[in-house]
């Protein structure tokens, strides 16, 4: 009996359901939230030739080690999993290897010796968000800066996402690339806000407290830090978007919010909507296609003018 109703969505048809294990990282940022959302009703749209079991692993590492080895356990046909941070998984990902069980690396890659231990990797350019905030920042400037601030010296304040993780090291990689070329960008302080709002907020009132109104620029690694950043510049009585330029990345809708209101002045794209092509390339292997190394997400940079415009067209 071949399993495919007149309403599924599965690329072909399967003589039984596919078993795909996920481990999501948690639920720290509006990006996450949304890239659960996809994968969870990219599951519910195939679901007559899918059974997803989805594991949250509360940003800790040791938790999807578990829910890997869990997975492996369970005999499921796929592993599929967000890594928390870089490193680490050598380990489990070997035993995934030994079971027979192949992996996709979605949203996040890891730095492993032995590359045969994953099949594919999808998910965004980190470095090139971090160059594009960086060009957009040295490209707009000095037509967004307070009239009495100084081109001389621009400094910035960069919110981290969580220490260890690749978006964190890649966007901090690709910045520096592109300002490395405008000795007067300085970056006067960065610190880890761990991609959330609270940390983002946290992180900044101590930046503002140890530099007031020396910071001309904030980059955040992501919106839901920036947002939070937003709320301690406001506490502290200078003006976001004004005052202080803010630049981030991910373009959640909380960030086209925020520049309608004039409060942010660009975020640069990255699409968490990763459900439909982690569905597909794992029906793709399970029917023993040749499926790419590397699938990159293609995206935009949205600054504050257009914001009004794309608001309404948002998915996330
Ligand atoms: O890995 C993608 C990053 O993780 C997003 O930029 C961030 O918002 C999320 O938490």
């Amino acid at each position: 009996l071949l399993i495919q109703s007149a309403e599924a969505q599965c690329k072909y048809q399967h003589e039984k359901k596919i078993i795909m294990g996920f481990s999501q990282i948690g639920a720290e940022s509006a990006w996450r939230a949304a890239n659960t959302d996809s994968i969870k009703a990219e599951a519910e749209k195939r679901k007559d030739c899918f059974e997803l079991k989805f594991s949250d692993a509360q940003q800790k590492q040791e938790n999807q080690i578990k829910a890997i080895r869990s997975f492996i356990a369970q005999g499921v046909d796929v592993i599929a999993f967000s890594p928390v941070v870089e490193s680490g998984w050598e380990p489990v990902l070997q035993e995934a290897k030994k079971a027979g069980i192949p992996v996709i690396l979605s949203d996040r890659a890891v730095d492993v010796q032995d590359e045969s231990l994953w099949v594919t990797f999808m998910g965004s350019d980190f470095v090139e968000e971090g160059r594009r905030s960086a060009k957009w920042l040295v490209e707009n400037y000095e037509k967004v800066k307070r009239e009495d601030k100084s081109m001389d010296e621009v400094n910035i304040v960069e919110l981290v996402g969580t220490v260890g993780s690749a978006p964190a090291n890649d966007r901090y990689e690709g910045f520096r690339e592109v300002l490395k070329d405008y000795p007067n960008f300085k970056i006067l302080a960065t610190q880890s806000a761990d991609f959330t709002r609270a940390g983002g907020k946290q992180v900044m009132e101590a930046f503002l407290k140890a530099h007031g109104d020396k910071i001309d620029v904030v980059y955040g690694h992501n919106d839901d830090s920036a947002l939070g950043a937003i709320q301690a510049i406001e506490e502290a009585g200078f003006k976001p978007g004004k005052d202080i330029i803010i630049v981030s990345i991910d373009a959640v809708r909380g960030a086209f919010e925020a520049m309608v209101e004039g409060k942010l002045n660009c975020t640069v794209e990255c699409s968490p909507l990763l459900g439909p092509q982690m569905f597909d390339a794992a029906e793709d292997l399970m029917q023993g296609k040749k499926i790419p190394r590397r699938i990159v997400t293609q995206e935009g940079v949205f600054p504050m003018e257009v914001a009004e415009e794309v608001l309404p067209t948002r998915k996330y």
